[in-house]
């Protein structure tokens, strides 16, 4: 299995990071107290000479901004889609596969840090959308922002092996997605059509009469099925299976993004497994997270060998995670 260390921040204007200045840095060995170089992922800039031009302390973290609702639309009694005004500077850097934020109701404070991720980013406007669906107590707070809501980032771990899908150039995409992980798989697929990839998207409508996300993947040129992909007892459908199996077979596509909670991604990723290991698999991170900085460890998960995961920030191989415990 193809194994990675990489970091998404590392090399922006976000890096070297509070995990640098304690000795924790993902990807620089001098930054993890060592002494010698052992760079892990170099991305065109040294690290370590960073952190001592900065005068060996981090870059300044992102912050807050208050931001106006510019659209507020119930999609369904408990999915909302905001449009929201930002900066040009955020704006475009949100305009990136993978891209989120954390959003908070201006009368709540830290705890109330939700991540969402960025479906459009629309850069002559610098108007984001975002689609939130309400689960618990911070997305029941964000639904009751109606003309002012607080913005942080920019983010960019949105998607795990993004590698796999960010760079690719003519090639096919299968994305598979349910619910509101459709929102980072639009601005995946926006990104990957600019390339001159062809994308097939499989989705399914859940308890809506049709996903939201479908109008935009019709719009940007792909080729949209409709599907269940669950049955009764929250198996992947046979038909879907053999569907999925024939389009792999026949080698039509190259890469596939899960889009879709964890569990939908443990079932397609083993599915995937048993027909084609060479598959390369992008997954949407759902991960509980927090501080978004590597600092809090709300979004730490285990690796194959169960090595700590960043996951806020630090990539990996979804096959590494999602096929833990069955030998590969
Ligand atoms: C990078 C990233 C991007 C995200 N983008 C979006 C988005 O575009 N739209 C959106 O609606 N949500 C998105 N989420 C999920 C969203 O952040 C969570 O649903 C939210 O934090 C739940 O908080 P809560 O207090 O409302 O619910 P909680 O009380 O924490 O949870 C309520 C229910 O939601 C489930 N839940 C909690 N956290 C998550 C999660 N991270 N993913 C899936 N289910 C969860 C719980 O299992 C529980 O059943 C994203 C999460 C991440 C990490
Ligand atoms: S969210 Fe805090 S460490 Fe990742």
């Amino acid at each position: 299995m193809f194994k990675f260390t990489d970091c998404i921040d590392s090399g922006t204007d976000y890096c070297p990071c509070a995990l640098a200045e304690k000795g924790e840095c993902i990807i620089c060995s001098q930054l993890k107290d060592k002494v010698f170089c052992d760079c892990l992922n170099w991305k065109g800039t040294c690290i370590y000479q960073e952190f001592i031009d900065n005068n060996s302390k981090r870059k300044k973290a992102r912050q807050y901004k208050t931001c106006s609702i510019i659209k507020r639309q119930n999609l369904r009694e408990d999915i909302l889609l905001f449009d929201i005004k930002v900066n040009n500077a955020l704006a475009r850097e949100l305009n990136n596969t993978g891209a989120f934020v954390f959003l908070r109701n201006p009368s709540e404070d830290d705890s109330y840090n939700t991540p969402i991720s960025i479906m459009e980013s629309d850069v002559f406007n610098n108007i984001i959308k975002v689609v939130v669906k309400i689960a618990g107590v911070k997305t029941k707070s964000l639904a009751e922002c109606r003309d002012k809501i607080m913005v942080k980032g920019p983010y960019w771990n949105g998607i795990q092996g993004i590698r796999f899908i960010k760079d690719i150039k003519d090639k096919g995409c299968l994305i598979l997605t349910r619910g509101c992980a459709a929102a980072p798989a639009v601005m995946a697929a926006r990104k990957m059509i600019k390339n001159g990839n062809r994308i097939y998207v499989m989705v399914d409508r859940g308890r809506s009469v049709e996903n939201f996300s479908k109008a935009y993947f019709m719009e940007l040129g792909c080729v949209v099925e409709d599907v269940s992909f669950y049955n009764d007892k929250k198996e992947i459908n046979e038909d879907i299976k053999y569907t999925i199996k024939q389009l792999i077979e026949k080698k039509s596509f190259d890469v596939v993004l899960s889009a879709g909670e964890d569990e939908f991604h443990r079932n397609i990723i083993r599915f995937l497994n048993g027909i084609d290991k060479g598959i390369d698999v992008a997954t949407v991170n759902n991960s509980t997270m927090c501080c978004g900085e590597g600092i809090c460890g709300s979004c730490q998960i285990k690796g194959i060998s169960n090595e700590k995961i960043k996951s806020c920030k630090q990539q990996y191989n979804p096959a590494e995670v999602f096929l833990k415990g069955m030998g590969d």
